[in-house]
């Protein structure tokens, strides 16, 4: 198993990130991003968007929801503030710097919270997971979307050669999906209730939680 990553590590990557992040990673991550946000919408309420970076999913929600973005990365939650000043986005309520395994927020606040390519990025993922399942209210879900490791083959055996690279530019190859089933199974607050691929290709899984 790789290490996690490391938090300054991730730091100093979003802010190199921040400048070229929309043109760069805006198409890679769409399909992924629509799909995580359309989940969302169907819980609907308040909404808590973990690493919300600079806040290319605000398209993604409707005018009857109610977003708060927070991110580590102080570069990339000034692109979102400077996407939100444009007025066109009434749903987004709250951004704020926050680290998403210290979320300054009471228990039960969020109808959902999404976290769209994030959660393979932290230092200690179990940790997030459990402060989202905190802030989740009882009987709403947890979303995720990311790329999950192969696990198994060729890809699986790439993704692990490519894996300290990864790091210091700020991704993440080889996150497994046993990871997540894993903390369901300890937490005992968190039933998983959708594990399935984005279409078209596939290369994406969105995850989902149902909070006890
Ligand atoms: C790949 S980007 C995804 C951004 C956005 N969700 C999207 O899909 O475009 C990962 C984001 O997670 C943020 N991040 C990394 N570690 C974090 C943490 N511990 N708490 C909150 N945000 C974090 C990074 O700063 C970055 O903005």
């Amino acid at each position: 198993m790789q290490r996690d990553p490391d938090s300054q590590v991730m730091a100093k990557a979003y802010a190199r990130w921040a400048p070229v992040y929309d043109a760069l990673c805006g198409p890679v991550f769409l399909n992924g991003r629509r799909a995580a946000a359309g989940a969302a919408r169907a819980v609907g309420g308040r909404i808590l968007e973990i690493g919300v970076g600079t806040g290319l999913s605000f398209d993604d929600y409707g005018p009857h929801d109610a977003i708060t973005g927070i991110d580590v990365s102080e570069p990339m939650i000034a692109r979102a503030r400077a996407r939100l000043a444009t007025g066109r986005y009434p749903q987004v309520k709250q951004l704020a710097v926050m680290d998403a395994q210290d979320l300054r927020f009471a228990d039960a606040s969020f109808d959902c919270v999404v976290g769209q390519f994030v959660i393979t990025l932290v230092e200690d993922p179990e940790r997030v997971l459990s402060e989202c399942a905190r802030v989740t209210r009882p009987g709403r879900q947890i979303i995720l979307v990311n790329h999950l490791y192969s696990e198994r083959g060729l890809a699986a055996a790439v993704e692990r050669l490519l894996a300290r690279k990864a790091h210091a530019v700020g991704l993440r190859p080889e996150f497994p999906f046993s990871r997540l089933a894993a903390w369901a199974d300890g937490h005992g607050g968190a039933e998983l209730i959708e594990r399935r691929k984005v279409k078209p290709f596939g290369v994406y899984t969105l995850v989902r939680f149902r909070r006890a």
